[in-house]
């Protein structure tokens, strides 16, 4: 089904959090080229069209293995800023007004950036972001869970003198053979340390249900990346919905790294009373921002207005903002539904 101009126009509009974006993610070739000519760095593809060409992914090991080396540009603190303010711009064009965003800086340490480069560039952007868009925003340092341990341990301690601008940590990259409680430690520590926690459950991995197990009993998250593989066990929904975990689902994406955008999982859980959200994880591969991602939910689910403002409303209910400030937010969404007509979720 093909979604109407109103129903297109209304979810962009919609105010809502994004809250499963990789900042490395929204490296545009248009970008990915300034910046290379600005660092002297020769590519291998000279026109956008060659670089899409590239995009040619099956599951999540191939697309990481274009997401990776795409990066290789990025080395000042200037191109961290520029990338993020890229993002935030087009975040707010699409109705985005609070957004947490996954950072991974590993991917840049591993090749000789500073960390001070990565997070004085992402920080400046974040601030900016507020005073001149008056979007809200955060940083969520992500460990790569296919390096080791030991060095997600010797990452946070890098981050802990930027304690005050990272709110929480989350776990990317490959899941195979990778499973959350090899990080048990670094969790442990960062939970002691104040960061809130989050983790990747991609979609249909090796393991998937026995990985949210372990996120759920031995890591203790506050929120999942993906994780809708909890469909095929009703314990683990139970424990999901007794706990009010939000569930960051990415449909476009999904579409990417499976067969499909898993909608029936996604909407089976919200109207099962799942706080899932949606997101676009890595918009500049997956050709579509977060109000694309609505209406691509929309179109594939055959969704009304009243279920995207239900996907509003569960976006702030997953947030990790404080309650007034939720509720602030959750008042422009309500106001924003009643200016349209369009009546509130039961
Ligand atoms: N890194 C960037 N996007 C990712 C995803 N969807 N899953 C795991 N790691 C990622
Ligand atoms: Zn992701």
């Amino acid at each position: 089904m093909t979604a109407s101009e109103a129903l297109i126009s209304f979810a962009h509009g919609l105010p809502k959090a994004e809250l499963h974006l990789h900042l490395e993610g929204t490296l545009e070739p248009e970008l990915r080229f300034a910046l290379a000519a600005r660092n002297g760095i020769p590519l291998a593809q000279s026109t956008v069209e060659e670089v899409r060409a590239t995009y040619d992914f099956t599951d999540l090991t191939s697309f990481l293995a274009v997401y990776y080396p795409a990066m290789g540009v990025l080395q000042t603190a200037d191109d961290f800023h520029d990338l993020a303010w890229a993002y935030l711009r087009t975040a707010a064009s699409q109705g985005v007004v609070h957004t947490e965003m996954f950072f991974d800086p590993q991917a840049h340490t591993s090749r000789g950036v500073p960390f001070e480069n990565v997070i004085g560039g992402y920080r400046r952007a974040v601030v900016r972001a507020q005073a001149e868009l008056g979007v809200s925003a955060e940083l969520i340092l992500c460990f790569l869970r296919d390096f080791s341990a030991e060095h997600a341990m010797s990452t946070l301690m890098e981050a802990l003198p930027y304690r005050a601008w990272i709110v929480g940590v989350g776990l990317d990259s490959d899941e195979r053979d990778n499973p959350p409680s090899k990080f048990a430690a670094v969790f442990a520590r960062a939970r002691a340390e104040g960061f809130l926690l989050t983790m990747h459950c991609d979609i249909d991995q090796p393991g998937s249900i026995g990985h949210i197990r372990q996120v759920l009993t031995e890591i203790g998250v506050d929120r999942i990346d993906h994780g809708t593989n909890i469909v095929e066990d009703p314990e683990l929904v139970a424990l999901v919905t007794e706990r009010g975990l939000g569930l960051t689902c990415c449909p476009v994406s999904n579409s990417f790294v499976t067969e499909q955008m898993k909608s029936d999982e996604i909407v089976g859980l919200m109207r099962a009373g799942v706080a899932v959200t949606v997101n676009s994880d890595d918009p500049a591969y997956f050709g579509g921002y977060v109000g694309d991602n609505y209406v691509a939910l929309a179109e594939q689910a055959g969704l009304d207005e009243t279920d995207l403002v239900r996907l509003a409303l569960n976006s702030f209910a997953a947030s990790w903002l404080t309650p007034a400030r939720r509720a602030d937010y959750v008042g422009q969404v309500e106001q924003y539904a009643a200016a349209h007509g369009v009546p509130l979720p039961a």
